[in-house]
């Protein structure tokens, strides 16, 4: 099994995110270490830049 952080492009839905991943500032500070996260790509999300679920009650459909 690869220790690789996967992003994966879900059908009609979010990037899910599979993997440890450092969130970092303007400066290079690390903010915070996340591990396993879903981005929001249809901008509904009201957690932004994660996805809330938000996707599938506006319907989004991706190209
Ligand atoms: S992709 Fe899930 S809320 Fe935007």
């Amino acid at each position: 099994m690869s220790d690789k952080t996967k992003m994966q492009i879900k059908k009609n839905g979010s990037i899910r995110v599979t993997g440890e991943v450092d969130f970092v500032d303007a400066d290079g500070k690390v903010l915070e270490t996340k591990t396993d996260f879903s981005l929001c790509r249809c901008g509904h999300s009201k957690e932004k830049p994660f996805c809330d679920g938000s996707h599938r009650d506006a319907g989004f459909v991706a190209e």
